[in-house]
């Protein structure tokens, strides 16, 4: 049978969709575009606006669309669903499964039951004590050159305005074999780089799922798998963020110089309301350390404007700390309170009009920190790990994609290549444009 998955929220999602893909298709189903599709899979997100209704009217579509299919129907997972859970069968009779985070694991022989069994429903939605270690299948011999790797679950932080403790249930590390055992097997089949993914990834093993192996450790055991180039990570938090993962930025060469690090506010005042657990001064003093370690660290964050309280003073602090940090770039959010968060209960509201002013005044200000990131790019040689072809050809014939080492995207010509995906190419920096470079191979790629 084929299905269709589509994934809302973030990159967790992304890369339990990933997992979901390979165990289905060691199954025997086959992945289709969603007008072939009869199997639909849902990986939702809660973490902002409205995540109720966006699901709702996904579903709608979906019935409206192939409703009329008796063999179609649908499983919705990720965090939205573990929120919801069953009511959601009440009011979409096509939704036959629903399954949480730690309940993915189980969603694989799940969906095989509900295909044989006509009128089955069911349920994951409970939390597990320890880390859902899932049965890795490999049906490819050949994988795309970038990979996730999940390496914990859930959040122990509450920070205040936020539900994903909530919806993801307790940290829990998962055992630094499993996850170097994955990493082998990506890179034998072509991966170079690894995204190491969790919601707070500094504190890794730190948790009573954990054994104590500190984050650091599992960063030198991933850089040590033969065919991995690059290492990323998210999400840090700058409370956790040790010393020892900051020297690895300058004794780890496959650790990639780009560090997303969610400032959340620049106003002392708003962090403590938060619940971050730092101040300004403690989290610029990260940043000079990280500049220290690695001078060409490109620092991205997660900025949230109009938190309960939050003056037109706060937010000028916030403007500052983003002009002082020297971001290269951010995602910029408009509070919104999330059922049984903290701040659900703080007041005073900041109006609507007033947060999407500040909003647009924080974007535009992010906006020219990224343009003014990729000029100064100009001129520089990098080296660029090719994902794919670029949308649009180049004059001189087809252009590839990839990213160089502080994860901004770069097109280019690579004349005689029949499939340079994977490669790691040399390459000077020829143009900036709005969201991406423009390169040239600078010597022979590998
Ligand atoms: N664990 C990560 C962290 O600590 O930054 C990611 C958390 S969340 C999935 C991603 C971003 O959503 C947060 O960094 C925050 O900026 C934003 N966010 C979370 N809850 C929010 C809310 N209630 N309103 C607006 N933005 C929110
Ligand atoms: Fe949410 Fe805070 Fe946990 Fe991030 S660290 S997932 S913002 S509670
Ligand atoms: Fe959304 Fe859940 Fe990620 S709430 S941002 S999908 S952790």
């Amino acid at each position: 049978m084929k299905f269709h998955i589509t994934t809302m929220g973030c990159q967790m999602n992304v890369g339990d969709g990933d997992w979901l893909t390979r165990s289905l298709v060691s199954q025997g189903f086959t992945p289709a575009l969603e007008d072939q599709a009869e199997i639909f899979i849902l990986f939702t997100c809660s973490v902002r606006d409205k995540p109720e209704q966006k699901v709702a009217s996904e579903l709608g579509r979906i019935a409206d669309r192939h409703g009329g299919n008796p063999r179609a129907f649908v499983a919705v997972g990720g965090c939205t669903a573990q929120q919801i859970g069953t009511a959601l069968w009440r009011r979409f009779p096509m939704v036959r499964l629903v399954f949480g985070t730690d309940g993915l694991a189980g969603a694989p022989r799940a969906l095989a039951r509900i295909v044989d069994e006509p009128g089955l429903r069911l349920s994951l939605l409970d939390f597990t004590e320890t880390y859902p270690e899932r049965e890795q299948t490999w049906p490819e011999d050949r994988l795309p050159p970038k990979a996730f790797v999940s390496i914990m679950q859930g959040c122990d932080n509450f920070c205040a305005y936020c539900i994903v403790p909530f919806v993801r249930g307790r940290q829990k590390s998962r055992s630094l074999p499993a996850v170097v055992a994955e990493v082998r097997e990506l890179a034998a089949r072509g991966v170079r780089e690894v995204t190491l993914l969790g919601q707070n990834v500094n504190s890794y093993g730190l948790d009573a799922a954990g054994d104590g192996t500190r984050f650091a450790a599992l960063l030198d055991a991933v850089a040590a798998v033969p065919g991995i180039a690059r290492i990323r990570f998210t999400t840090s938090h700058p409370k956790d963020l040790s010393d020892d993962v900051i020297a690895r930025f300058a004794d780890l060469p496959q650790l990639c110089p780009a560090l997303h690090l969610p400032v959340q506010s620049g106003s002392d005042a708003v962090l403590a309301r938060m619940g971050r657990g730092y101040d300004t001064a403690a989290y610029l003093r990260l940043v000079e350390k990280l500049r220290r370690a690695r001078p060409d660290v490109s620092l991205t964050t997660d900025l949230i404007v109009g938190f309960p309280g939050e003056t037109d003073a706060d937010f000028r602090l916030t403007l500052d700390l983003v002009r002082a940090v020297g971001f290269d770039s951010g995602f910029s959010f408009m509070y919104c309170d999330r059922p049984g968060t903290a701040s659900e209960r703080l007041e005073p509201k900041v109006a609507q009009d007033v947060k999407s002013a500040r909003l647009a005044a924080l974007q535009t200000l992010l906006d020219a920190r990224l343009t003014a990131a990729l000029a100064a790019q100009v001129g520089m040689v990098t080296e660029v790990l090719i994902e794919g072809k670029s949308r649009r050809d180049g004059p001189d014939g087809p252009s590839w994609q990839g990213r160089d080492p502080g994860g901004r995207i770069v097109n280019m010509a690579l004349p005689g290549t029949a499939d340079a995906t994977g490669s790691l190419v040399r390459a000077r920096i020829r143009q900036a444009k709005k969201h991406s470079l423009i390169g040239e191979a600078e010597a022979d790629h590998d």
